[in-house]
């Protein structure tokens, strides 16, 4: 039978340590409920006595969230533990999180103390914490560096005092996985009273193995986990809520679950990163622009045959619709063909052969292309056999003159010039063409937008005409906005023709 691993969510506090991630209470609340809509089991909300801020979120969000435990941070100290309780005297479930060091440094460089002394300050602290909660539990802080012995004597002292979770951090990730996993193997093994308590996993990210280890922790005992979305956290980060739970999840072959519903993971990683403004990086797992992309030929040829080839989680597992075809100057026929199909145009073999020319051009020139850039190429194969090609534009326009347009078209191999003036340059120029292809049209829609941000870039226009009733639409795109215009309004007469 699975058993259930629950999740503790650090984002509202060691994720929001992180500078400039701070959040207000009315941001933290929204996150909260997202955590709690996710399924998240514990959600650590704050550390009361640090800010009158982080008081008061602790408060609100415990009154906004109904499920969820609401844990609050505390140092081995009287002070600190009254303030979280008061903090947290709305919460529905509440817990308070209480510890002290426990490694040599900590001990004697920070602490100034000894062994001993410590595991006094710890009990003492989980006694006091019991007073006010049922639920406490105890931090042995750096626990990675603790050697396991002494971990384990603190650790059956604080179970003996009260304490219904025992966390052993990894505070500096310097663990080894295998390290990380026997540690938690000998509290499993050497803690009298260990099945009084459960043991949760905190892992730091510093050499990029806290989902190692985190998992190591679950496979030798512990059944809760601490993790923050987008594994934001001090330094490098703690271990990330979506890799664990992915993990568990693809792997059946692990006997354990959260009752974490993963559809809703792409949510909350946007939410957080848009609220802390720290943007996900472009290849993190599960939740990265990325992580879901496909752009060399053989791989995109590779998902499109079958999505297994190459992805072991279905995008849709965590919220996103699809996996992404990246056209690069790496992709082949197959995934092109694909991404114009999907924008709704259909070409034979030999039109894919010819677009996928100008694609590679354009793609050894730009980076990655966008569906915008293939509507252009794709339009530009349609101009070519159009019946009426532009040759030449002219236009006179700008402040104190008449604005006016001289337009050389070919129509149906025939060369033909006309010069009208107008309102502005481009009405000058519609005028210019209306009077050499001799067909009555009625503008009826024109859409003129930018691609992207830049004065330099590529502007699009949509055109929509009339002519006996019946409605023709035209497009373009160019650099020169009066271009696009006009060539747009040349597609949609070509149609009439
Ligand atoms: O990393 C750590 O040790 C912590 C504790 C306060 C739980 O964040
Ligand atoms: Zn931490």
């Amino acid at each position: 039978m699975s058993e259930k691993v629950f999740v503790f969510d650090t984002t509202l506090r060691d994720g929001e340590q992180v500078p400039g991630c701070q959040l207000n209470t009315i941001e933290k609340i929204e996150v909260a409920r997202g955590l709690e809509d996710m399924g998240v089991d514990i959600i650590e909300a704050g550390f009361p006595i640090s800010s009158p801020g982080d008081f008061n979120s602790v408060v609100e969000i415990s009154k906004a969230v109904n499920n969820p435990t609401i844990c609050a941070l505390t140092r081995a100290v009287k002070k600190d533990i009254e303030v979280a309780a008061e903090a947290l005297q709305y919460a529905k479930h509440k817990r308070i999180h209480t510890g002290i060091g426990t490694s040599y440094y900590h001990i004697v460089h920070k602490l100034n103390s000894n062994q001993d002394e410590i595991i006094k300050r710890a009990v003492d602290a989980v006694k006091y914490a019991r007073k006010f909660v049922d639920d406490v539990e105890f931090y042995a802080e750096d626990a990675g560096r603790t050697e396991n012995e002494y971990l384990a004597k603190v650790v059956e002292a604080v179970i003996a005092a009260g304490a219904t979770v025992v966390n052993i951090p990894d505070t500096t990730g310097y663990c080894l996985p295998d390290e990380y996993g026997d540690k938690i193997s000998f509290l499993v093994n050497n803690v009298s009273n260990i099945d009084k308590a459960i043991i949760s996993t905190h892992c730091h990210n510093d050499l990029g193995m806290a989902t190692a280890n985190t998992l190591m922790g679950i496979t030798h005992g512990a059944r809760q986990v601490e993790v923050t979305i987008n594994g934001l956290g001090e330094r490098a980060g703690n271990t990330s809520l979506e890799e664990v739970v992915m993990t568990l999840k693809s792997h059946k072959d692990l006997p354990y679950h959260t009752d974490i519903n993963s559809k809703k993971i792409h949510k909350i990683s946007r939410l957080v990163s848009t609220l802390m403004r720290m943007p996900v990086q472009a290849n993190k797992a599960i939740v990265g622009r990325n992580a879901f992309a496909h752009s060399s030929g053989i791989h995109q040829d590779g998902v499109l045959k079958k999505r297994e080839n190459y992805e072991i989680i279905d995008p849709k597992d965590v919220g996103i619709k699809e996996s992404s075809i990246v056209l690069t100057a790496r992709s082949g026929r197959a995934a092109l063909k694909h991404r114009l199909e999907v924008l709704g145009y259909k070409f034979n073999k030999e039109e894919i052969g010819e677009i996928y020319h100008r694609f590679l051009d354009l793609a050894d020139k730009k980076k990655d292309i966008k569906d915008e850039d293939l509507k252009v190429l794709v339009g530009k194969a349609a101009n070519e056999e159009s019946p009426i090609k532009l040759e030449l534009l002219q236009v006179v326009c700008g402040k104190s003159s008449v604005p006016m347009a001289t337009v050389r078209l070919k129509i149906n191999g025939d060369i033909l010039s006309a010069t009208a003036s107008g309102n502005g340059p481009i009405d000058a120029a519609f005028s210019a063409v209306k009077q050499l292809v001799k067909r009555k049209v009625r503008l009826e829609e024109f859409l003129i937008q930018a691609i992207t941000r830049g004065s330099d870039d590529l502007g699009k226009v949509h055109i929509q005409i009339e002519n006996r009733g019946k409605m023709y639409y035209g497009f373009s795109a160019n650099t020169d906005i009066i271009t696009a215009s006009v060539e747009a309004f040349i597609d949609a007469v070509a149609k009439i023709i």
